[in-house]
C-alpha cells in the first residue's frame, strides 16, 4: 500500500536541499518528543494512538452501537476543531450521499438563525440522538445549538429519554457542559487536556461520530498508528511529513504565500475545510504564515482556474490524490454520438478524472510556474485517511516551529470573541 509524496518544481532556483534543514528538523522532532507529556503544549496527539487505552475504544463503540441501534439520525454539535475531523473522515469514507439508514447532521458550527430553524423543523420528525463536542464546554455557537437540541429532546422524551440520547466529548472536571453532563447523567467521553482541537481526531472528539458514522474505527486508528512510526523518524532524508514541511517553508521563504490544497474529489472538502484549519490556525500568527485555501478541481478549474493558470505567482499547489476508487462509472456508448463523447466511451471516469489531474498539473506546473507538490495515496479508506492525517498533523507542527510560531495556541481567535460578548452584554466584558 504506498503514500508518495512528490515535489515538482518549476523555479530551477528553488532546488529542496536535505542539509539545509536537516538539523533544524532534528532539533525540532526532540523538542515535539521530549514535550508531549507536558500538559502545557499540547503535544499530547503524538502518540495517542499508539498508546490508546483499549476500554476507551470499546465503550465508543458501544455507546455507537447503542445509537445506531435505538435512533435514525445522529447530530454531531460542534465547532471547528471539535468537529471538522469527524466531519472529514465521514463524508471521505461514506461520501456524500450514503446508503446507511442512519444519518449524520453537524451543527452547532454557525450562528445562523435559518440554518438553525431549519435544523430543528426537520429535526422534530426524526428520532435523534446527539454528540456534543466542546473542550472548553462553553462555546457560544455550540452551547446555543445544544440548549435548543437539549430543549427539543426533553419536549419529546422527558428528562430521562433525552439524557439516553446525549454523550459529550469534553475537558473532564471543567466548564460548563461537563457540569451540566454531570448533572443531567450524560455520557461523558474525555478529550485530553494537552490536545487541541484541532490536533483531535484521534481522541474521542473523532472517533465517536466516525463509529456512530459505522466506520470501523480499529482501522482508522491502525492508520494512526503506522502513521506514527512511518512519519516519526527525527531524519529528514527518511521523514515525507518534515520533507513536506520543510518543502513548505522553502516556498513560503521565496514569496510563495499561498498554498492551495487541491482534491479531485466532492467528498474531500470536508478534509480540506480540517486541513485548511489545522494550517491557518496553528501557524498563522506573529505576522507570518502561508495562508492555506483550498479547490476541489475539475470542479474550481471553471472557476480559479484562470487565475491559478495566470494570475499572481504567489501560490502553489499541493494535489492530493486518492487511487482506486472503490464505486466507479463507466461512460456508455450512444450510436449517435450527438454528445460527441464516444472517444472516451467505455472508459471509467475515474480514467478521465486522471487524465484531468495529469492534463492540470502539468498546465499549472509547466506552462504556469505554479510549483506542485503531489500526495499519491492509493486507497482511500479509514485506514489510509488516518494515515494521512497523521501526517498532515506531524507536518503542520514541523511548519510552525521552522516558522519559529507556536503551531499548538491560537491567541488571535479570542479578540472577535471578546468584542462579540461585549456587544451581547455578556458579564466580565
Ligand atoms: O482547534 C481549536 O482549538 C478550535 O477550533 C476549537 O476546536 C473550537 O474553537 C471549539 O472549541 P471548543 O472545543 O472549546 O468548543
Amino acid at each position: 500500500m504506498s503514500f508518495e509524496v512528490g515535489f515538482e518544481h518549476v523555479n530551477k532556483n528553488l532546488v529542496f536541499k536535505v542539509e539545509d534543514y536537516e538539523e533544524k528538523v532534528r532539533k525540532i522532532n526532540e523538542f515535539l518528543e521530549y514535550e508531549r507529556t507536558n500538559p502545557n503544549n499540547y503535544i499530547g496527539w503524538l502518540h495517542y494512538a499508539s498508546h490508546i487505552n483499549h476500554d476507551l475504544v470499546e465503550s465508543i463503540k458501544k455507546q455507537a452501537k447503542y445509537f445506531r441501534e435505538n435512533y435514525d439520525t445522529l447530530v454531531v454539535c460542534g465547532i471547528g476543531g471539535s468537529y471538522l475531523g469527524a466531519r472529514a473522515v465521514i463524508e471521505a469514507v461514506n461520501g456524500l450521499m450514503p446508503q446507511d439508514k442512519f444519518k449524520v447532521l453537524y451543527f452547532g458550527q454557525t450562528l445562523d438563525p435559518n440554518y438553525t430553524s431549519q435544523m430543528l423543523a426537520y429535526l422534530k420528525h426524526k428520532n435523534f440522538c446527539v454528540v456534543c463536542i466542546s473542550k472548553s464546554g462553553t462555546t457560544t455557537e455550540t452551547s446555543i445549538a445544544f440548549r435548543l437540541l437539549k430543549d427539543l429532546l426533553e419536549k419529546k422524551h422527558g428528562k430521562k429519554g433525552a439524557a439516553d440520547a446525549i454523550a459529550c466529548v469534553t475537558s473532564i472536571g471543567k466548564g460548563a457542559l461537563y457540569k451540566m453532563a454531570q448533572k443531567e447523567g450524560y455520557s461523558v467521553f474525555e478529550l485530553p487536556v494537552n490536545i487541541g482541537g484541532r490536533y483531535s481526531v484521534i481522541t474521542p472528539v473523532g472517533l465517536l461520530p466516525i463509529a456512530c458514522a459505522g466506520i470501523d474505527i480499529d482501522r482508522f486508528i491502525a492508520g494512526f498508528v503506522r502513521a506514527e512510526e512511518k512519519f516519526g523518524s527525527p531524519e529528514l532524508s527518511q521523514n515525507p511529513a518534515y520533507q513536506y514541511a520543510a518543502e513548505q517553508n522553502l516556498l513560503y521563504n521565496n514569496g510563495y504565500n499561498i498554498e492551495l490544497l487541491v482534491t479531485y474529489e466532492p467528498r474531500l472538502q470536508a478534509l480540506a475545510e480540517w486541513y485548511k484549519q489545522l494550517y491557518d490556525e496553528s501557524n498563522g500568527k506573529d505576522r507570518k504564515g502561508l495562508l492555506v485555501m483550498s479547490s476541489t478541481f475539475t470542479t474550481d478549474l471553471h472557476s480559479l482556474g484562470q487565475f491559478i493558470q495566470d494570475g499572481t505567482k504567489d501560490l502553489f499547489e499541493t494535489v492530493l490524490l486518492f487511487d482506486n476508487p472503490k464505486i466507479d462509472v463507466v461512460i456508455p456508448w450512444n450510436d449517435d454520438d450527438s454528445d460527441e463523447l464516444n472517444y472516451i466511451a467505455n472508459k471509467k471516469l475515474s480514467y478521465v478524472n486522471k487524465k484531468a489531474s495529469e492534463g492540470t498539473i502539468s498546465a499549472h506546473a509547466n506552462d504556469g510556474n505554479v510549483p506542485n507538490i503531489i500526495i499519491e495515496i492509493d486507497t482511500l479508506d479509514e485506514y489510509k485517511f488516518g494515515e494521512f492525517l497523521y501526517f498532515s498533523m506531524r507536518a503542520c507542527a514541523m511548519a510552525g516551529y521552522l516558522l519559529n510560531v507556536n503551531p499548538f495556541n491560537q491567541p488571535g481567535v479570542e479578540i472577535y470573541k471578546k468584542n462579540m460578548f461585549k456587544l451581547l452584554g455578556k458579564k466580565g466584558y
